[in-house]
């Protein structure tokens, strides 16, 4: 089944680029920019991440971030994720990126856009990958600090796709954060929230009804409110699911126990994603792999999940079709 996975062109919608720092750069990044981390070497950075839930991830999380600190770390960090999509035939990939993390800490838009940026016209230019930029805000911080963020994007805006909402969930609802989502669609931009990923399914429902998301990532809770499911199915609104993530956060007990083959049944549009790949234990195809070891996938629901990729995908009418002919080319051989 692995080589069947490998074998398909897929899109991975729901990737956070500072999730993908592997600990050999981050050790690397520290000692370049001597930074005192708690970790000495890979094997404790290893026995550090076994995370309770969501905040105990996301405290070691922008610790991690906090290495990255010039236009070269930020190329660094994307090129050795666009090397990723390659390896993995990951044709299409949607990233987001947490501008918050990185201004905070003084490091501006003018040092982190270049080095994304250069890291992507050179996997657009040497093998033909296709990228968008999701820029997220940080929903643990204010409304305004979100606003202030958008205008500081300015300069970068056509390089982004659409806008999302990240970080603590709980007590943070998506009205929180309903003017910059008004603001941000204002300026043509598309709109993605994390929403029901440990927060109840009204977030899911506020993230649609009050910031009017084009797509929810993770929404796995909206399995609790029968409605929701009704209404996810009829306009076929995309669920950027992450298995490893969920089951690492502590969202399901374990693998077997997770609702996104139940969802899938239901008619839903999941997809399968890897969220924080050097954080979770795994890239996109390794999140397909271990749905296939809980739940003895077979070929045609893999094949469903990776068209459902394309097809929540943002990308237009006409690529979409050309890479769901693509999945069906890789079918036929
Ligand atoms: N930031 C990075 N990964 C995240 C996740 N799974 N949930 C919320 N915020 C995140
Ligand atoms: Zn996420």
């Amino acid at each position: 089944m692995q080589s069947f996975i490998q074998s398909l062109p897929k899109a991975e919608l729901h990737l956070h680029i500072e999730g993908s720092l592997e600990p050999e750069l981050l050790l690397s990044l520290s000692r370049k920019h001597q930074i005192d981390l708690p970790y000495k070497n890979i094997e404790q950075i290893h026995q550090a991440y076994n995370f309770e839930d969501l905040q105990s991830f996301l405290d070691l999380y922008y610790l991690g971030a906090s290495v990255l600190i010039d236009e070269d770390d930020f190329y660094q960090l994307m090129w050795q994720y666009l090397c990723k999509c390659k390896e993995q035939n990951i044709v299409h990939t949607e990233i987001m990126f947490d501008p918050q993390t990185h201004t905070h800490r003084g490091i501006g838009f003018d040092v982190f856009m270049p080095g994304f940026l250069r890291a992507i016209k050179q996997a657009e230019s040497e093998w033909g990958q296709s990228v968008y930029l999701i820029l997220s805000f940080l929903r643990h911080l204010s409304q305004e600090d979100a606003l202030l963020t958008l205008d500081a994007a300015k300069n970068y805006l056509a390089d982004v796709k659409a806008v999302g909402l990240d970080s603590s969930e709980q007590g943070n609802p998506p009205r929180k954060f309903a003017q910059v989502f008004s603001k941000s669609a204002e300026l043509g931009l598309l709109k993605v929230a994390h929403a029901g990923e440990e927060g109840p399914a009204d977030y899911v429902w506020e993230a649609i009804q009050l910031l009017h998301v084009d797509r929810i990532d993770h929404g796995v809770r909206s399995d609790e409110d029968p409605k929701l499911i009704d209404y996810l199915k009829l306009h076929q609104i995309a669920l950027t699911v992450c298995p490893l993530s969920n089951t690492k956060l502590c969202v399901f007990d374990d693998m077997t126990q997770h609702n996104i083959l139940k969802m899938l049944d239901q008619g839903l549009l999941v997809t399968v994603n890897s969220d924080d790949p050097s954080y979770f234990g795994g890239y996109l195809n390794e999140n397909y792999l271990a749905l296939h070891t809980a739940f003895e996938l077979d070929k045609s629901t893999i094949t469903q999940l990776v068209k459902n990729s394309f097809i929540g995908s943002f990308l237009p009418a006409e690529q979409k079709k050309h890479w769901l002919n693509q999945v069906d080319a890789a079918l036929a051989k």
